[in-house]
Formats: C-alpha cells, sequence, structure tokens
C-alpha cells in the first residue's frame, strides 16, 4: 500500500494531504476533523508551507503550518506515524508582501532566510523534524549551491530529513542535482510540480520533468491534482460554478473543449468502476511509476472521504491508455526530441 518516493527511503500514502485550505477556506476545528479522517484510513504523508495563506486578507502566513502543530500536540504519538513536509521562499504576511526590509532576509532561498525559516517552521509546528524542506520555488538571486548548503546543515543537525523542490523546471532540478553532486551537498530526492491530466497542465509537467523523475529516481507529489476541484465534475458548461474562492480561476484556466473531453472520459472509466471522475483522475496519476502520492486539498472530512478510494483504485490498463489518449499531447513532441 505505501510507495517509495522514487528511491529515497521515504515511504508515503498513495495521497497525501494538503493543507492550504487550513485557516483559510477550512476552520480550525474542521481541519482538525480533515486530518483525523485521513490518518483514521492510513495516511501518512502531511504537506504544508510557511506562508500558507498569506494571500487570504487578514491573513499573516503561518496559519496552516500552527494548525497542523496544534492537532499534532492534541495526538500525543501521532508525530512517529506522519511524514510532515513545509517550505521555505516566500514572503510572510503582509510585511513581505509589501517588500520591506532586506530581500535577502525577510524571504527567499539565501541561507540567511533559511536559517531562519526553518526554525520558525518548527516551532509553528510544534515538532523537532521537518522530513522533507521543499524549496518552494526558484530564486534567481542566490546560487542553488547556496540554498543546498543551508540544506544540507539542517540535514545534519537533523532538523530535516529529507529535501525537495517545488515548481522547478527540468533545467532548474538538473542544475540542483548537479550542484549537489559536484560540491558534495544533499540533493532533492523529490519534485512537487503542477501535474493533473488537465490540459495544459499534462503536457507541461510531461514534457521534460517527468523524464528527470523517472531518471534520477526521484519521487513525484503532484500538488492540485484535481485542478482545483474543475475534475470532481462539479463544473459544467452550461451551469452556474459552484461555491468556491477559486470557482472564477478555475473557469479561466480549465474551461475549453478538450478538457471537457477530459473529464468526459474521466466520468465513463469511473462509472465502470462504480467510482467518482476525482478518483479516476487520482488513479490516472498513481499508474504513473514515478508518482508518490498526489496532494489533495479538501474543505471538509465529506470531500477527503470522497477521494480516498482512490487510493486502492486500480485502472486496467486500456483504462489507462483511453485516458493517455483523451489527454494526449505527444503528438506535439517532434521527432528529434528524446
Ligand atoms: N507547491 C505549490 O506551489 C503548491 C501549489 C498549490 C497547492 N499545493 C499543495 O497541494 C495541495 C492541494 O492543492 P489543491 O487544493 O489545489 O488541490 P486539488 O486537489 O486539485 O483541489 C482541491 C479542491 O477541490 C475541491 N474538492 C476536493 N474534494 C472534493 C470532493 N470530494 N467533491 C467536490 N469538490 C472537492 C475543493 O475545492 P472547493 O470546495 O473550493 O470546490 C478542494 O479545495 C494544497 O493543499 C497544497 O498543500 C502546493
Amino acid at each position: 500500500m505505501y510507495r517509495q518516493a522514487g528511491t529515497s527511503g521515504l515511504f508515503t500514502y498513495p495521497l497525501a494531504l494538503g493543507t492550504m485550505q487550513f485557516g483559510w477556506t477550512a476552520d480550525e476545528a474542521t481541519s482538525f476533523a480533515i486530518l483525523d479522517r485521513y490518518v483514521e484510513a492510513g495516511g501518512n504523508f502531511i504537506d504544508t508551507a510557511d506562508i500558507y495563506s498569506n494571500w487570504a486578507a487578514g491573513n499573516p502566513g503561518g496559519v496552516a503550518e500552527r494548525v497542523v502543530g496544534r492537532w499534532l500536540a492534541a495526538n500525543p504519538g501521532v508525530r512517529e506515524r506522519v511524514l510532515i513536509s513545509t517550505k521555505v521562499r516566500g514572503p510572510m504576511g503582509e510585511e513581505g508582501r509589501r517588500g520591506r526590509g532586506s530581500p535577502y532576509q525577510e524571504e527567499g532561498l539565501g541561507r540567511g532566510w533559511i536559517l531562519r525559516a526553518v526554525e520558525a517552521s518548527l516551532e509553528r509546528l510544534n515538532t523537532d523534524w521537518i522530513d522533507i524542506y521543499w524549496m518552494h520555488w526558484v530564486d534567481n538571486r542566490v546560487p542553488v549551491e547556496e540554498s543546498l548548503a543551508a540544506m544540507t546543515e539542517l540535514v545534519q543537525k537533523g532538523l530535516v530529513r529529507y529535501v525537495g523542490v517545488s515548481n522547478f523546471s527540468a533545467w532548474r532540478t538538473m542544475q540542483a542535482l548537479w550542484a549537489a553532486d559536484r560540491r558534495g551537498l544533499v540533493a532533492p530526492v523529490a519534485l512537487q510540480p503542477h501535474y493533473s491530466i488537465a490540459d495544459p497542465v499534462r503536457a507541461h509537467f510531461e514534457r521534460e520533468l517527468a523524464r528527470v523523475a523517472e531518471t534520477y529516481g526521484l519521487g513525484v507529489f503532484p500538488y492540485s491534482p484535481l485542478a482545483g476541484g474543475f475534475l470532481t465534475g462539479k463544473y459544467r458548461p452550461d451551469a452556474p460554478a459552484p461555491e468556491s474562492v477559486r470557482a472564477e480561476g478555475i473557469r479561466r484556466r480549465f474551461f475549453s473543449e478538450k478538457n471537457w473531453r477530459i473529464l468526459a472520459a474521466l466520468e465513463e472509466v469511473a462509472a465502470a468502476h462504480g467510482a467518482t471522475p476525482a478518483q479516476v483522475a487520482l488513479a490516472w496519476l498513481l499508474s504513473r511509476p514515478y508518482v508518490a502520492a498526489p496532494i489533495v486539498g479538501a474543505n471538509t472530512p465529506e470531500q477527503l472521504a470522497g477521494l480516498l478510494p482512490a487510493a486502492e483504485l486500480e485502472l486496467a490498463p486500456e483504462e489507462v491508455a483511453r485516458l493517455d489518449e483523451v489527454s494526449d499531447w505527444e503528438r506535439w513532441r517532434t521527432e528529434l526530441e528524446v
């Protein structure tokens, strides 16, 4: 049941639980209920970030980490059974957003900020260690060697177990692997990209990064695997959008002829299994050997419960082939690409 993240020694439940909703669109009591439901089902991978959710009015950032930290404190013994991943890079709250102060001290992937940010995350999370510490997105100002040297120090101190990269392009990921190898630094073992069957997200990931993950044994943790809710089937071309803070963004990004065809195929495959399109979209990701665990987000324990059966849903090879075909982008690859 548990899947190895790439070639690392980290084993994850097939669905990771995202926490971006916590303290934003899910209050603390609901967030606790979601976490309880997840671990009751056998879930062991919780993904958060220091900045969640500082884009919401009045949210200073750090809120989701604090919710997870209070839940860990309220459930003695659970920390030993779950993996906690969090991220560093973004500015915290209003202060950082206005860009006041030194950018190298208030955000980024420079040594100074990484060392400060990790202490703050550990304190908010009520834990002594982070299982995967993600570089949330690239910092063009700082050589990756500097970031990896800081990460290496955190691993040596026992504060961090593994390092991952999120939103890194293929060449940036290769640069990090190469730098780690050349300098004897800790190398990333995992990727957290935006990846789902939706168009054009699938092509964006599979075109280059999938090959990097396969070739170098990196475990892939796709975020927004349901295209923010689009792949649940609750959006329709000719019906009012469901209640969601993200509905407008989803309409803009995903309403297209191709995505309606993908959704129809998901629904067909789902019907054959007595499943839902969301579960099939997750099972399709899990059919990729390089995928460790899609990171799902939920606003209620019921939404999460509706996704959990995906952990055990196996698609037949012809079903995967049908879904591959309807979401195909490969024909755009030229013969000269390898
Ligand atoms: N590294 C990064 O840059 C990055 C970026 C984004 C996310 N993430 C991580 O990935 C996690 C997941 O991202 P996401 O929230 O965008 O993922 P998602 O799984 O694509 O979308 C989750 C949303 O779908 C809807 N939903 C979920 N289950 C449902 C169900 N059973 N029935 C109907 N609707 C349902 C809910 O939205 P509504 O209720 O609003 O419709 C929920 O918030 C985040 O929590 C975060 O940990 C990382």
